[in-house]
């Protein structure tokens, strides 16, 4: 069975790695990567190869960054030749950004199954880009490849037929879980002179956090607040740093001495970094995740998750982006934890179960000619 695995932006590397190990464990799977370079830079792409041990990419469409329709039609466009000259049994394709959608479309009109890691989630928000990703993949996914029970409720209730549908847990935390004890090793506490507990870490970087001004100066109000009891330590996406120099904030954002800013981490660093932090503030999805695997709280500045078993189950809890909702979520952080569990499947075997399931299709697709 020759499978095409897609990856382009940072999150999905993190996803990619788990399924690699486990199709690399069969030898009945052959698994080629391809990388669209929508990420590009070494520390949103090559530093997580190089943390997470993943082979080089087989190929590299080098698309870079563009509009959304720009970068997608391109990433469609140098995808569709590596199909036809490949002919794989199915395209794999994690999470909801362009890449992912631009590659299910690709296959789908060449005959090719796609499957999709980490389908059904929604925030019913469809000013997401995410979302729009997510729906559009979905619709055209032959294998389902669900992360909490919500996912399937959402796939059966737009009518995605429940043999499609496989809950077999977080490909993501998968990753966490194989990368823990490396990531004890790291030494960016030290590096950034930080005890354990003393520092909240803050990432931003969706379009309808940093692309409006008006909203990024608000979320500044509550940091200025955080950062004078709680020392903040932020990344800075590159599409977050733009912005910041583009408004004239980032002079704002130096004049907070509690707001310490560093590019872009890479993965065992960023994981101990979560690990030992008292609050995580973050507009990201898969933060929302590993932040409850890990047991810290967390603060997500949006009005709503597609990830609603981190609030039920995890550590999570929505502020949305008015100043005073993020401070009053950070002083109940500070005031006392709440409690939390690690939701069902998230044990570190999800891309196994994924594996089990590919080679039993691909037989029974084999079976029936
Ligand atoms: C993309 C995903 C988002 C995901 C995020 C993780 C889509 C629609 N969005 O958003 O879901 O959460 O990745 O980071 O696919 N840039 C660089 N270097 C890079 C990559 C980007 O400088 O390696 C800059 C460019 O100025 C680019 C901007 O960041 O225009 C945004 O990059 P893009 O890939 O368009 O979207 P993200 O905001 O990263």
């Amino acid at each position: 069975m020759k499978i095409i695995s897609v990856c382009g932006a940072r999150p999905n590397f993190m996803k990619i790695a788990p399924l690699t190990r486990a199709f690399a464990a069969r030898p009945e799977i052959r698994n080629l990567i391809v990388h669209t370079g929508q990420h590009y830079d070494e520390a949103m792409s090559k530093s997580f190869f190089d943390d997470l041990h993943l082979p080089r990419p087989d190929v590299n469409l080098e698309v870079g960054s563009a509009s959304h329709a720009a970068q997608t039609a391109l990433i469609m466009q140098r995808f569709e030749p590596v199909v036809l000259e490949q002919r794989p049994d199915a395209v794999l394709v994690v999470g909801d950004v362009n890449s992912t959608i631009a590659c299910a479309l690709v296959a789908v009109k060449l005959l090719v199954p796609v499957v999709h890691v980490e389908a059904g989630l929604r925030s019913f928000d469809r000013t997401m880009p995410e979302e729009i990703n997510r729906l559009l993949t979905d619709a055209l996914s032959e294998l389902l490849f669900v992360t909490e029970p919500a996912g399937v409720r959402n796939l059966e209730q737009e009518g995605i037929p429940a043999a499609k549908i496989h809950l077999v847990g977080n490909v993501m935390i998968d990753t966490l879980r194989a990368h823990q004890a490396l990531a004890e090793q790291s030494r960016i506490l030290e590096t950034l002179r930080l005890a354990p507990q003393s520092y909240g870490v803050l990432t931003l970087h969706r379009p309808a956090t940093v692309d409006h001004p008006d909203v990024l100066a608000g979320v500044l109000d509550a940091l200025a607040e955080v950062q004078r009891s709680l020392p903040l330590v932020f990344p800075v996406h590159p599409r977050t740093r733009g912005n910041l120099e583009r408004t004239g904030l980032l002079a704002r954002v130096r004049q907070m001495p509690g707001l310490r800013l560093t590019e872009p981490l890479g993965y065992l660093d960023f994981l101990k970094l979560m690990s030992r932090a008292r609050v995580v503030l973050t507009d990201s999805g898969g933060i929302q995740e590993e932040t409850t695997v890990l047991g810290v709280p967390c603060l997500t500045l949006r009005e709503n998750t597609e990830r609603p078993i981190t609030i039920e189950q995890g550590t999570n809890e929505l502020v949305g982006m008015d100043p005073q909702n993020i401070l009053d979520g950070f002083r109940r952080v500070l005031a006392g934890r709440r409690p939390a569990r690690v939701p069902d499947l998230w044990d570190g075997h999800a891309a196994e179960r994924i594996a089990d399931v590919l080679a039993r299709w691909h037989a029974a697709r084999a079976a029936r000619g």
